[in-house]
């Protein structure tokens, strides 16, 4: 994979955005990522009356990601209800590093982090693999 269209993957966060369920917060979050076979996985917040069963942006782009058809996340946007580029939190980072493993780029106001910046000495696949289960 060598080209990533970010303004694409921002507009389709927006757009993700747009039908955010975040009546509580007030606080829609969308996020879109590019998938290794070139589509494009999408999420948005929906929330919940029982509050900390809200499901964040990054919870439903997993879902979508996997639903579609699977693959592995090249390049991430996530942004707020003004369309700004959004750090995703630490349990989404976790999610993102799941399915994009630390190779897999998030675009901040720094421009495109490494999720392995962005989710330092992770837990996760590997980490698994090292020991007999
Ligand atoms: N939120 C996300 O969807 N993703 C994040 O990474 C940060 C927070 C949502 C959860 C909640 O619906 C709202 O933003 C306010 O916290």
């Amino acid at each position: 994979m060598t080209n990533i269209n970010w303004d694409q993957i921002h507009q389709e966060a927006i757009g993700a955005m747009k039908n955010a369920y975040a009546p509580y917060s007030k606080f829609p979050v969308g996020v879109a990522a590019l998938v290794s076979d070139g589509r494009i996985a999408t999420g948005c917040n929906v929330e919940n009356a029982s509050y900390g069963v809200g499901l964040c942006a990054e919870c439903g782009l997993v879902s979508n990601l996997i639903s579609t058809g699977g693959g592995r996340l090249i390049a991430v946007v996530c942004v707020d209800g003004q369309g700004n580029y959004l750090a995703p939190c630490g349990r989404c980072r976790q999610l993102l590093f799941e399915h994009g493993g630390p190779e897999a780029l998030l675009m901040t106001d720094d421009g495109p982090q490494k999720m392995s910046a962005m989710l330092p000495w992770a837990f996760g696949p590997d980490d698994l693999d090292r020991n007999e289960r």
